[in-house]
């Protein structure tokens, strides 16, 4: 986590002591533009992609409690969304709105209106698909916007790459830029991290995540209906398509794979992975047409040779699990106990975790709120902060994976990074009235990952 607390003056401070705001264009030779909001100052944000944690990432945005922040501006693809969150967040956070019809904004470029609306130094909200992440993050660049965008960032090798570039012009613009990698935020897991850290498991040689439950958000899909394009049916059911959301795998399983990867301090060099599709046809009889795996099972192993497993099912009626374990020379860890990172994290003695652990959190602190708290706060006194590189390498770790799981074969992670095959060429010109980047084929199914038979390409 980029959350550097050293002394460095605040911009504030910095242009007090140096005589003013015109002289001070230079830090260090660096041009730095001169964005930043004092503790006193009003915050505006915009938000891009006005759906579930669209909403709720707005709510943490306005509940911040180190200075004014208001929500000025709401754009969305599709007029029914934006008004439902509107509604919502009028409802829970009113006060701190100022959004008039006039600045809420329908269609594939209302993110730049949005973002017109606001001033350097202010906050845009990317809460759309992934797909759009690098598309809007360019934007939010050349705006001079700080940003706080969901994961994940990236869900294929030539959007990870933009994304890695981009990081680096948001950190030479000196914007501040979160990550909705929330578990880096769960004080419980910084504590687990920091006893792990100092040898309270010894020497890490396993971890393992799981997710497994019913189908739940967009996993499956049936065919389209006839009065809905190919472009808004996908965009809306974005966890179904690969290109929208690099799947229920990158959507899903992203957090348990950041946050293991971060108790090691280290990404996975390579992967080999399992998965399979039971059930292809709803109980109607009518075959699904998403491209998800209902299983994976990936073993991922790290440059020392320790391996960290995950395994991810969406399926009616199997056990469910979802919880996240790091097994050390000296004992075993419970990450999350429950979900993404729900609490409280626990040490246990032996391999077991039974009985009373040797140390369990006590931190309640919704990890939702302290991503926003902690982003605003470098915003406020102009902190260094970035979370983009690492965002971008949990979801390439993710995609490695997936692809090794869609291939049938071992994928590394320098293998991904390079990948050439973009799954939504062109995605910054499309508009809703183009074809979908993935379009069906003679039996109106799109196509699916081929384990072995298509050991390049996932579709
Ligand atoms: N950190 C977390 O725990 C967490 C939880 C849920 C979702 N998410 C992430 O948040 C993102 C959104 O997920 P969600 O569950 O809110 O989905 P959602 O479908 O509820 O919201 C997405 C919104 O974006 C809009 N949209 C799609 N394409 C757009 C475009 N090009 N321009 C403008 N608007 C567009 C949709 O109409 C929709 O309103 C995903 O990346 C998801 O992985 C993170």
């Amino acid at each position: 986590m980029n959350t550097d607390k050293t002394s460095t003056p605040s911009r504030r401070e910095f242009l007090q002591a140096t005589g003013g705001l015109a002289a001070a264009t230079m830090l260090s030779g660096i041009p730095i533009p001169l964005v930043h909001p004092g503790g006193d100052e009003m915050i505006q944000v915009a938000l891009v992609g006005c759906g579930g944690r669209g909403g709720g990432a707005a709510v943490n945005a306005l509940s911040t409690k180190s200075g004014p922040i208001k929500l000025v501006a709401m754009a969305d693809a599709f007029e029914d969304r934006l008004k439902a969150t509107f509604d919502n967040l009028t409802q829970a956070v009113g006060k701190n709105m100022d959004v008039p019809d006039d600045r809420k904004f329908l269609g594939f470029d209302a993110y730049k209106h949005a973002m017109d609306a606001l001033k350097p130094g202010d906050v845009v909200i990317l809460t759309t698909p992934p797909a759009f992440r690098w598309v809007h993050f360019t934007y939010a660049i050349s705006k001079k916007l700080n940003v706080f965008m969901e994961k994940p960032v990236s869900v294929d090798g030539p959007g990870s790459r933009r994304m890695l570039k981009l990081a680096e012009e948001a950190t030479a613009a000196n914007l501040k830029v979160g990550v909705g990698l929330m578990s880096r935020h769960s004080k419980a897991m910084i504590e687990l991290h920091d006893r792990i850290q100092h040898g309270e498991l010894g020497e890490i040689i396993l971890m393992r995540g799981y997710r497994m439950h019913e189908p739940a958000g967009f996993f499956q899909s049936l065919p389209k209906p006839d009065n809905i394009s190919h472009m808004e049916y996908q965009i809306r059911r974005f966890h179904s398509f690969l290109w929208a959301s690099g799947g229920c795998f990158n959507d899903f399983y992203i957090h348990h794979v950041d946050h293991l990867c971060w108790m090691k301090n280290a990404w996975p060099v390579s992967a080999q992975a399992l998965g399979g599709r039971h059930y292809r046809q709803s109980p109607e009889g009518v075959t699904y047409v998403d491209q998800n795996l209902d299983t994976y099972s990936v073993e991922y192993t790290f440059s020392d040779g320790t391996k960290m497993y995950f395994d991810g099912r969406c399926m009616v009626g199997a056990k469910g699990i979802y919880s996240s374990y790091v097994q050390g020379s000296k004992g075993i860890a419970i990450a999350a106990r429950a979900n993404d990172c729900g609490g409280p994290s626990a040490i246990y003695k032996g391999h077991n975790t039974v009985g009373t652990p040797k140390w369990q959190s006590t931190d309640n602190s919704n990890p939702y709120q302290n991503e926003w708290d902690s982003l605003i706060e470098a915003i406020r006194h102009n902190k260094p902060y970035n979370e983009v590189k690492r965002g971008v390498e949990a979801s390439l770790v993710s995609s490695m994976g997936r692809m090794a799981a869609h291939t049938g074969q071992e994928i590394t992670f320098d293998q991904m990074l390079n990948c050439e095959h973009e799954f939504a060429p062109g995605l910054d010109t499309l508009t809703l009235q183009s074809d979908a980047p993935l379009m069906p084929g003679a039996n109106g199914r799109y196509p699916v990952p081929m384990p072995g038979l298509n050991p390049n390409r996932e579709f």
